[in-house]
């Protein structure tokens, strides 16, 4: 056939089209898309937790899209699939249920312990490793379940650094004991309460509440009735915030007030008004402070510079668990939860917080403590 100007001109078009759609093809091979999710509780009273935790992974995830990362021969596009549990029990096995449908590579979360729990049945049973940056009750890991990592502390160690300070730094002599029934809760007054007896203190009273509830009032003014040195509550920051304005309208400014990392947030001071009742609070989380961090100011400035006013505990660990996934990825050279879970558990990997490695029980093996109090309403390490 005799080319005229005007088939030379389609033809070469012709080339340029089945040219590009030879690069896309071979684009869409080499680029897989890997989704990481967070699952924690992104609406309710501690939304503020939860958020805090999902911009740590979505940190990590948008630098680690910057590195061309290739595993098993193929370029990595790592996705975030942010997952709401809402803080409760049934809504996160609801959660982890998709997770494994959805086939996500692996699952920053969940933040509670008495959503952890169950979740971490259901990510069992679909091999899905997940790694909690925020559960602290000692069973979050006791089943062994080789699906299951923790990089924080748990509730032995918050509960007793925070009796032995009240027993052993304040002199403490009587504590009055509230929880809010979760998992969380009571297992952490539960442990309190045996340091601070084998202390030598004395537990006056017992109280209960829920982590739903907003009125205190009944339980402080029986509490007060007993005049202990200190209030324990095992809870979170949305009741610790009105029980501490409740207890300076009781007239129980000066009594001391200790809690576990669920209420150790920025935002405490806020929610309890900057109550005078705040100045007695100690309160412990399951790690290092961001300024005692290895790179945690210049990780911070980051933070906030993307996520103004956001920060409260576990965004840096929940930062590094997402490393941690891709780490393990990496040298399983495979994406698959099943190929690269094994890997988790050989982690040696210099992360913000910490030099994350895990025991058999795939827990961290050197957790820190940390107890902060709150200075001009603003938290502030010890
Ligand atoms: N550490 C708290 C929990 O386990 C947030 O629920």
């Amino acid at each position: 056939m005799k080319l005229t100007p005007t088939h030379s001109v389609s033809l070469r078009l012709t080339t340029v089209a089945v040219l590009g759609l030879a690069t896309a093809f071979a684009y869409a091979q080499d680029v897989q898309t890997v989704r990481i999710a967070h699952a924690g509780p992104t609406s309710g009273g501690i939304a503020h937790i939860g958020k805090d935790t999902e911009n740590g992974v979505r940190m990590a995830i948008d630098e680690l899209n910057t590195q061309a990362i290739v595993i098993g021969g193929k370029k990595i596009k790592f996705e975030l699939a942010a997952e709401d549990d809402a803080g409760d029990p049934r809504q996160a096995t609801a959660v982890a249920q998709k997770l494994c449908d959805s086939k996500v590579a692996g699952v920053v979360g969940h933040l509670q312990s008495g959503t952890t729990i169950p979740a971490s049945s259901v990510y069992n049973k679909c091999d899905l490793p997940h790694i909690t940056v925020a559960a602290t009750n000692p069973d979050v890991t006791k089943r062994g379940y080789a699906t299951t990592f923790r990089l924080i502390a748990d509730d032995n160690a918050l509960g007793a650094a925070l009796a032995v300070y009240a027993s052993d730094k304040l002199k403490l002599k009587t504590v009055a004991v509230i929880d809010d029934r979760t998992a969380y809760g009571q297992g952490l007054a539960n442990v309190f309460k045996a340091t601070a007896k084998q202390k030598g203190m004395q537990i006056l009273a017992e109280e209960f509440t829920t982590d739903k509830a907003t009125d205190f009032m009944a339980i402080l003014t029986n509490i007060k009735s007993k005049k202990p040195d200190a209030i324990f509550y095992g809870g979170l920051d949305s009741q610790a915030g009105p029980m501490l304005r409740q207890m300076d309208q009781l007239g129980l400014s000066n009594v001391k007030f200790f809690g576990g990392d669920g209420m150790c947030t920025e935002k405490l001071g806020e929610l309890a008004s900057k109550a005078a009742a705040l100045k007695g609070v100690t309160c412990a989380t399951g790690g290092a402070s961001v300024q005692k961090m290895q790179g945690g100011a210049a990780w911070k400035k980051k933070y906030d510079a993307r996520f103004p006013g956001q920060f409260q505990i576990y965004s840096p660990y929940a930062y590094d668990a997402t490393y941690v996934l891709v780490d393990a990825m990496k040298r399983a050279q495979s994406v698959e939860p099943a190929v690269y879970t094994p890997f988790i558990g050989k982690t040696k990997l210099k992360g913000i917080t910490a030099n994350i490695a895990f025991t058999p029980k795939n827990e961290l093996t050197v957790p820190a403590v940390t107890l902060y109090s709150y200075k001009d309403n603003v938290r502030a390490e010890h």
